[in-house]
């Protein structure tokens, strides 16, 4: 038939486009993923992936319609169920994170990070009434609302694990009911590191996979299928979009993850039966116009990852010799409690292939946390002087922004919650964004109230007085 031989031409052309773009550099990859020539001469030619906000496609034939909702030729249906710029996306992501990794990898974009947690988890924990996963207790305070209360409304029980704790406690936590293991790395905000190489290790000795959200790293940074990882989370709405114009998440699986409770047609594509089954059935699709705006973004992400690192580590070394700051979490800081480990895993990916001595360089992302002495109030008071800084609960953006966790992000967990994921009231979490090092610098040196500090001090100093009101 007709519509047989269209779509075995696209099939066709999709693998050449595939096996061609994945051979190239990480930029390259970013900036044209699968979309290729053949691809913008049925889409009448456009440069750049256009946007299908169409609801539904139109079939040549009833056949073809039994076909594609049986799931046994490529289309995309509903976009509920899939659509074309959701398969740009998707391809580009699952290529970016197993870059240079050695495996083959699916993607299924959701309606934001932390559907995608809820997608992962619930497909890995459902069928079994008495089912526990191990967490790391340092996480986002989104994900750990998530996994103590609303996983435990399903019966289901997290056993939490502190990221630094030795392998023998998290093989401890572990028995016939463990579903899988489930990390951040850096977390949220206290930027500790687990040890994914050994957490993989543990949890392929149980038969279960191991889940990363890489989300403060993306793979401009860490690539966890690297260390043998099964799943990769991201919010698309942190710095893989730093515009701060979308809601998004992903989830990226490699080919055949371990997983002994999964059939075995299951584990050898986890992300496709996510995305046409319960992901289908549950709604959380990403719209088509927020896929375009994160490719858009994605083709530039290693250079801003790499920008924003730099200006970032100004950043912690400045905050690090200020009097009136206890303590800087930050993985480039020679003082950070888990030097070795973050060594061992940041670096700017291709950064030794781009570099004249064939070096790679190392980078430590975004994000940085601080301690201000005299507690929260002080923190408050830093918060309440800022003038370029925004206040807000938002992380990876373009423009620097500065929260307390304890009274935003992880408020809702609770002192005990919060002492369990080590997250002091006076902790300010700074996302350190394009604006220049030294600007940034000034605004958090006359909000901490210390003006002789100042490293930069030819823009004279701002008057508190005439920030607006907050
Ligand atoms: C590490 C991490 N994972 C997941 C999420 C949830 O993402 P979203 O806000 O897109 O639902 C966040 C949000 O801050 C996060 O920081």
């Amino acid at each position: 038939m007709e519509y047989q031989q269209r779509l075995q031409t696209q099939i066709t052309n999709r693998d050449k486009a595939k096996a061609y773009i994945k051979n190239k550099s990480f930029d390259t990859i970013a900036t044209h993923g699968v979309y290729d020539l053949n691809e913008a001469l049925a889409n009448q030619g456009s440069v750049i992936e256009p946007v299908f906000m169409s609801t539904a496609q139109g079939f040549s034939h009833a056949d073809e319609l039994q076909a594609a909702l049986a799931y046994e030729i490529p289309s995309w249906s509903y976009t509920r169920i899939h659509n074309p710029t959701l398969y740009y996306l998707e391809s580009t992501l699952a290529l970016l994170e197993s870059y240079d990794c050695g495996v083959e990898a699916g993607c299924c974009v959701t309606s934001s990070g932390m559907s995608a947690i809820t997608t992962v988890t619930d497909a890995l924990l459902a069928d079994s009434p008495h089912a526990n996963f191990v967490s790391s207790s340092q996480i986002y305070g989104g994900s750990f609302q998530q996994f103590s209360i609303r996983q435990a409304q399903k019966n289901r029980q997290v056993r939490w694990v502190a990221p630094d704790a030795p392998m023998q406690s998290w093989a401890a936590q572990i028995d016939e009911n463990t579903r899988f293991i489930y990390i951040e790395v850096p977390s949220n905000p206290g930027l500790a590191m687990c040890d994914i190489e050994m957490l993989a290790g543990l949890a392929h000795a149980n038969n279960i996979p191991l889940i990363v959200d890489a989300t403060l790293a993306t793979p401009a940074l860490i690539r966890p299928f690297q260390f043998g990882a099964d799943i990769v989370i991201h919010s698309l709405s942190k710095i893989i979009a730093a515009s701060g114009s979308v809601i998004g998440g992903a989830i990226i699986a490699k080919e055949n993850i371990t997983a002994r409770f999964l059939p075995d047609d299951v584990s050898a594509n986890f992300c496709q039966h996510l995305k046409l089954l319960p992901n289908r059935d549950n709604g959380a699709c990403l719209s088509p116009m927020q896929a375009f705006l994160v490719l858009s973004e994605l083709r530039t992400l290693r250079m801003r990852v790499d920008a924003f690192s730099q200006n970032t580590l100004k950043v912690a070394q400045f905050l690090q010799g200020h009097p009136k700051v206890e303590q800087v979490l930050y993985p480039g800081l020679l003082d950070y409690p888990q030097y070795q480990l973050a060594q061992k895993y940041f670096e700017l990916v291709d950064s030794a292939k781009n570099s004249l001595h064939n070096q790679p360089e190392k980078r430590y992302g975004h994000l940085l946390s601080f301690r201000v002495k005299d507690g929260v109030q002080a923190a408050k008071q830093v918060i309440n002087n800022l003038r370029l800084i925004f206040c807000a609960t938002d992380l990876g953006r373009v423009k620097t922004i500065a929260t307390i966790p304890a009274i935003s992000t992880h408020q809702q967990q609770g002192d005990k919650g919060r002492q369990l994921a080590n997250i002091p009231d006076n902790l300010i979490r700074l996302s350190v964004g394009a604006e220049n090092a030294d600007d940034i610098i000034q605004d958090l040196d006359q909000a901490l109230g210390n003006h002789n500090n100042c490293n930069n001090n030819h823009h004279g100093n701002i008057d508190v007085l005439q920030r607006p009101h907050r």
